[in-house]
């Protein structure tokens, strides 16, 4: 089956747009990588999406026409991936997270008993996480003809998860070795982790596709449930938004991490920014713009100024706060530190701060992107959003609720039809 994975993250730059034909099911997943491509967003739709992820207040009718407007871009992305391609059967669509908010940890006592009959529901409404993007499915169905699957992180919210990270399950499938533990670490604005343990049940070291024959179904349970992730913490969004007001706006981010790679890490600071309490809660766990954002950095660069660091040293020292974040998670939630890592997303192309993991991890573990392993660093996240709608269209849970925290696994995602269907083969 063609799907398309839709998906633009924290770091609002672009839609990632990823074409893929996929076969099997889930442990007898094969996929191949057709088309990929980003599509940037308009500048006067990207400042939208971050005034109202900040906290810019909008009217009702403006978020309506935002969510559609959104989705047309979306849509937009999904036509151009296709140009010159046998047209897909099945579009998943991330959307534009511009809120989220994980559940809350402390259970709140049930409201005192007013009545004798009053039963108090043992778990309150708040807390349930709650996740919000934008680019209703509706309308890229609509505008594309193709079935379209959206709002994944909604169901597993609604069972007590995070609703994040939803990657896991197809990195595991697509990225497990069967003599190596792996981390896939995505660098987005956010950064994400997958923990694989050693996938015995394979006959082959690594193929995109997963092999069904060679497989023990016991050991495959044990193999799903040791999974894990977790959001690690800041990406490249504390770099990005650094550079944007250290440099007045004249850079968006630090390409290749030149800047950092020319100033001085300031270990006193960088350990004073780990203390973070984020840092030391145990997964699940999920973050977003909310957190690590604007007020975050700002604060970050106050602090910077009291310890008289120029602004390559600031950039240097903000990057060192992702590689030891990112290090420092690994060493504190698994049970020993992987064989490999294999970064992805955006900030794999920081080459200093690919560095830097590699240092703040030691030279037991091997540091690479997945694109050294075949798989397409830019595109995994959209692909990983064409796979959960391809499981969606096919009744295959996609969380782990060793991931997430959700009482059990579920069906992600909705269905939006078009009126007008441009293929009839699904
Ligand atoms: N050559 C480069 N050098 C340094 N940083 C880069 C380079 N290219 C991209 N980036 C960083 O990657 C970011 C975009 O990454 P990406 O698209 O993976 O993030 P995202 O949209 O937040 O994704 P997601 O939430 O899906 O992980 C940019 O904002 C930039 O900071
Ligand atoms: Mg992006």
């Amino acid at each position: 089956m063609r799907v398309i994975g839709l998906m633009s993250g924290t770091s609002v730059d672009g839609i990632d747009a990823a074409l893929v034909d996929l076969h099997g099911g889930d442990r007898d997943l094969t996929l191949e990588l057709i088309a990929a491509q980003t599509i940037p967003y308009s500048p006067g739709l990207r400042q939208q999406i971050l005034d109202l992820a900040g906290g810019m207040p909008i009217t009702l009718t403006e978020l309506a026409h935002l969510d559609d407007a959104i989705a047309t871009a979306f849509a937009q992305a999904a036509i151009a991936v296709q140009a010159n391609h046998a047209p897909a059967e099945l579009i998943g669509s991330h959307g534009q997270t511009v809120y989220h908010q994980p559940p809350r940890l402390a259970i709140h006592p049930p409201p005192p008993q007013t009545q004798p009959d009053f039963t108090a529901p043992s778990l309150p409404a708040d807390h349930l996480g709650y996740s919000l993007q934008l680019g209703r499915g509706a309308t890229i169905a609509q505008i594309t003809g193709i079935h379209t699957i959206s709002n994944f992180r909604a169901a597993d919210i609604a069972v007590g998860g995070q609703g994040a990270p939803l990657v896991p399950r197809i990195d595991a499938y697509l990225l497990g070795h069967r003599a190596q533990t792996t981390c896939v670490q995505n660098l987005g604005g956010i950064g994400n982790v997958t923990y694989i343990p050693r996938r015995r049940h394979l006959s082959s070291s690594f193929t995109q596709s997963t092999t069904s024959d060679a497989y023990n179904p016991l050991f495959n349970q044990d193999f799903d449930r040791d999974i894990r992730g977790w959001d690690t913490g800041p990406g490249n969004l504390l770099i990005d938004l650094a550079v944007q007001l250290l440099s007045q706006g004249q850079q968006t981010f630090d390409c290749d991490g030149a800047w950092a790679a020319s100033g001085c890490i300031c270990q006193p600071l960088l350990d004073r920014w780990l203390r973070d309490p984020f840092f030391a809660q145990p997964p699940p766990k999920s973050t977003g713009r909310e957190y690590f954002g604007l007020a975050f950095t700002e604060n970050c660069l106050k602090e910077a100024d009291a310890f008289n660091l120029s602004p390559a040293d600031t950039i240097a020292t903000l990057t060192e706060l992702t590689a030891a974040s990112v290090a420092d998670s690994y060493r504190r939630f698994l049970p020993a530190l992987p064989d490999r890592v294999l970064l992805c997303g955006g900030g794999s192309r920081n080459t200093y701060l690919h560095t830097r993991i590699q240092a703040q991890l030691g030279s037991s573990c091997r540091v690479q992107t997945t694109n050294d392993v075949g798989l397409d660093a830019d595109s995994k996240e959209a692909i990983a959003f064409a796979v959960l709608a391809y499981w969606r269209w096919h009744d295959i849970p996609g969380n782990l609720p060793s991931v997430t925290g959700a009482a059990h696994s579920v069906l992600l995602g909705d269905i939006a039809s078009p009126l007008v269907a441009r293929s009839s083969t699904v």
